[in-house]
């Protein structure tokens, strides 16, 4: 067997990003800043660190913002050489050199699965990656990249997931598994249950937003019918694929937030502000002298 390699990563960016109204109404949610980064670059700077060379950011109307995050900005580029600001200098022109980015456009927010359908053409006939840029998952060693070498053992696709405590469960695409005997971070799926209630879920272990998809899953997603929300969702085309494919899924080593939510997103926030290199020190001393 020809051994594949995932080159390929897909960013699904054109939500509505209504958990975090007013904010996301003319702005991206993935355009949203933790502390100083918006959230789709950490998405970008993941895929990369995982070995992908090719992103494909899936955009909707009034996400502009996003092809101008990562495209060069002459006039600023000018100002800031002119003024001798070459550190803020290098930081701006290192974004447009993280990565070749692709953007496709889905016409209507019509779910998770739609969006990445979207991705067929350029992806083509090999195995890629899904990184949903509002779960951010901070670690030592980025969560997809441990997902990456599990594929290259396995060759199968793959799905982050972690232990959730209680009824959250019920927010969640949640797995019927039993761990690999080989591999304990590999669960050997056999079934997938969108959002159960939390007495009808087979396991606690949730879904979470990183996949390594094998391109099966495009002509499943054409055929897959709008499910809960009345949206097409991936996880229903992921269960079509266990019928002709393994499918496991992958406890990461990391901290992941949900940053897609209010609460998740200031958590977040917090975390990487007390470790950021610059106003990290700072922040974390303000933080203690504060009486809550
Ligand atoms: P979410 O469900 O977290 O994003 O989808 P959302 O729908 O924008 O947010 P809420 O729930 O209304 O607050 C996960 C990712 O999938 C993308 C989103 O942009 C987000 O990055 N997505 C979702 C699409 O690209 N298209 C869709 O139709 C739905």
């Amino acid at each position: 067997m020809i051994q594949q390699k995932v080159r390929k990563a897909v960013i699904p960016a054109a939500g509505f990003g209504t958990r975090f109204l007013p904010a996301t109404k003319a702005t991206p949610k993935e355009m949203l800043p933790l502390v100083d980064k918006p959230l789709i670059q950490y998405g970008v700077e993941e895929a990369v660190a995982a070995g992908c060379t090719d992103i494909i950011i899936v955009t909707g109307r009034g996400k502009t913002t996003m092809e101008d995050h990562f495209d060069r900005a002459p006039e600023l580029e000018a100002a800031l050489r002119a003024r001798g600001k070459t550190e803020l200098l290098r930081i701006a022109c290192s974004v447009t050199k993280l990565a070749r980015i692709s953007y496709v456009r889905q016409p209507e927010a019509l779910g998770l699965g739609h969006a990445v359908l979207m991705a067929k053409e350029l992806i083509g006939n090999e195995p890629f990656a899904v990184i949903l840029p509002d779960d951010i998952v901070d670690g030592e060693v980025a969560c997809l990249k441990q997902m990456v070498e599990a594929f290259d053992e396995t060759q199968s696709t793959i799905l982050g997931s972690e232990v959730v405590e209680g009824d959250a469960i019920s927010l969640y695409g949640c797995l019927d598994c039993v761990p690999d005997p080989i591999n304990p971070r590999l669960l050997d799926i056999s079934n997938l249950v969108e959002k159960p209630k939390p007495q009808d879920a087979p396991s606690q272990n949730a879904i979470i937003g990183r996949y390594i998809l094998t391109p099966r899953i495009f002509e499943l997603l054409e055929q897959v019918q709008p499910g809960s929300g009345g949206e097409i969702q991936l996880t229903d085309a992921i269960k079509a694929l266990l019928q002709f494919e393994k499918v496991y899924g992958f406890h990461y080593v990391g901290k992941r937030y949900d940053a897609g939510d209010k609460l998740g997103f200031l958590q977040a926030t917090v975390d990487l502000a007390i470790k950021h290199k610059d106003v990290g020190p700072a922040f974390r001393d303000w933080l203690q002298k504060q009486s809550f």
